[in-house]
């Protein structure tokens, strides 16, 4: 089939008098039409945005059904080129069964599910984690490791068997109350600490929310661009991540005008303190918008506040949750960033009536443990080691923020601009759309420098900004000048002719 008569095709077989969706049955056409080969592989499709303006649609009808082939497999994206039909056919393969895989196909997938595939496909972790210029990762050799162990021992000596057996459910009491009582004074959070769930971390935290809240088939509203796991979790549950643009101001209620009202997502996850990747803060009438919102059609807010504790200018804003007056919303915080990411304990905090089913299901679920853990981190905090350890990791990350800033106003100053929010462990270095920043990235990892393609916390591929995460909390002050200096050079090979931003 030629690609000018897809809008043809389309609406030639979309009835909207089933009362069927439509993004569902343009996802179905398209999905027959491949699977019997009549869109071929390699094949470009439009655009959204045009083929949406073809069959005089919303956009985000399209999108949703181009995200849904694109999860699947039967479609792919590719950076600055647009969207093509992928070269693998999951269902075909499913349904003839493993066997009939080719020995090439069967090394490719080694017999992965349809949502293995996809996952790792995807997959959004980096394959370093330590060094200049890693984002999201804190220096853990400034941990004072020497109060741990002494904590440590102190429980080793007294070594009960309840710090040693399974967890029986939302965690160690003393740290849920720790935890409870550091929220409400540092973050205005409204909770008590049976209101608290113990986790292995932010993403143990969504995948039980999406869990015990979701339903296969659900969707959820997620910041355009977002945190990969937000959306790798998502998907590997049957939850569609619908992406909803941000501004300076946060994610753009405004444009959610364009979903149709009788679908209004289960969940809604937004990092409102310091937007994942791109640093912006969510303006409180936006804040009190998406409340709103969320009250009116019962949907979740999930909050992820996953680094407010490094602010070095303004205070940061309360916790959405303190404004919540309906219980609608989440909040999950973690200590990767505040004590080390190797620790995996973070936290959820549920309205009080989930709090007891929430508990029961982190224990069915996930067996937890690690009582023993979390009675030393309970000690760190309440004996006032935490709260010390973040004040001189706030000064010194704060430090070498500026030195990265000073780096980049070096080499790129009018001419390359950057956001950070004035906030956490990373920046966003922006560059100009006809960069390829994986191209970049990849060229710098080959050099030794780590960063993340901007570009890939987009769904859609056309609306994607290109840039650079630049992580600066880990890289002692006398490296991050001359590994600056290294990646500039890269970066200016990609950019033959420098011109200043509007
Ligand atoms: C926005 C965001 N959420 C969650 C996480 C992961 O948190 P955790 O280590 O608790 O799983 C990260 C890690 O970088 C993050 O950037």
């Amino acid at each position: 089939m030629r690609i000018a008569s897809l809008p043809d095709f389309l609406l030639q077989r979309i009835d909207r008098a089933t009362g069927q969706p439509v993004n569902r049955q343009i996802y179905q056409v398209l999905r027959e039409a491949i699977l019997s080969h009549q869109l071929p592989v390699g094949l470009q499709l439009p655009s959204s945005r045009e083929l949406a303006s073809e069959l005089a649609m919303s956009r985000n009808t399209v999108t949703h059904a181009y995200e849904q082939l694109i999860a699947e497999g039967y479609l792919e994206t590719r950076t600055g080129a647009g969207t093509f039909i992928a070269d693998t056919v999951p269902d075909q393969i499913t349904e003839a069964g493993p066997d009939s895989l080719s020995a090439g196909e069967q090394d490719i997938h080694g017999g992965l599910s349809t949502r293995g595939r996809q996952l790792v496909t995807r997959a959004g972790v980096s394959p370093v984690q330590w060094g200049a210029f890693m984002p999201g990762v804190p220096d853990v050799t400034q941990f004072p490791n020497k109060v741990w162990s002494r904590l440590q021992n102190k429980h080793w000596r007294r070594s009960r068997a309840e710090l040693l057996t399974y967890d029986n459910g939302g965690g160690y009491l003393p740290l849920r109350e720790a935890i409870a009582e550091y929220l409400r004074v540092a973050r205005s959070v409204n909770c008590s600490a049976s209101q608290v769930i113990i986790t292995t971390g932010i993403h143990q935290s969504i995948d039980l929310a999406a869990k015990l809240l979701g339903e296969h088939g659900d969707q959820a509203w997620v910041e355009e661009p977002c945190y990969w796991g937000t959306r790798s979790i998502c998907h590997s549950l049957g939850i569609e991540p619908v992406p909803i643009a941000v501004d300076a101001e946060g994610m753009q209620m405004q444009q959610t005008d364009l979903i149709p009202a009788a679908a209004p997502p289960r969940f809604i996850f937004v990092t409102p303190s310091h937007q994942y990747p791109l640093g912006t803060i969510m303006s409180l009438s936006r804040r009190r918008q998406l409340l709103e919102y969320a009250a009116a059609h019962k949907a979740w807010i999930v909050e992820d506040d996953y680094d407010s504790e490094f602010r070095y200018g303004s205070r940061p804003l309360p916790s959405l949750q303190g404004l919540d007056t309906h219980e609608r919303v989440l909040y999950m915080g973690t200590f990767s960033k505040t004590t080390f990411p190797g620790l995996r304990i973070g936290y959820l905090v549920v309205p009080q009536a989930l709090s007891q089913p929430f508990s029961t299901g982190h224990s069915e679920l996930y067996r937890g443990g690690q009582i023993f853990l979390q009675a030393i981190l309970a000690d760190f905090m309440s004996e006032g080691y935490f709260a010390s350890h973040i004040r001189r990791m706030r000064l010194l990350y704060g430090e070498r923020l500026r030195l990265l800033q000073q780096a980049i106003e070096r080499h790129f100053d009018k001419v390359i601009d950057f956001s950070d929010g004035d906030a956490g462990l990373h920046l966003a270095l922006h560059l100009p759309s006809c960069c390829d920043d994986v191209a970049i990235s990849n060229e710098a990892l080959a050099a030794g420098i780590i960063t993340r393609p901007l570009s890939g916390y987009y769904m859609q591929a056309e609306n994607a900004r290109r840039g650079l995460m630049l992580g600066y909390a880990c890289v002692p002050e006398e490296h991050i000048g001359p590994a600056f200096d290294k990646l500039a050079g890269i970066i200016r090979k990609h950019l033959p002719q420098l011109t200043p931003p509007a």
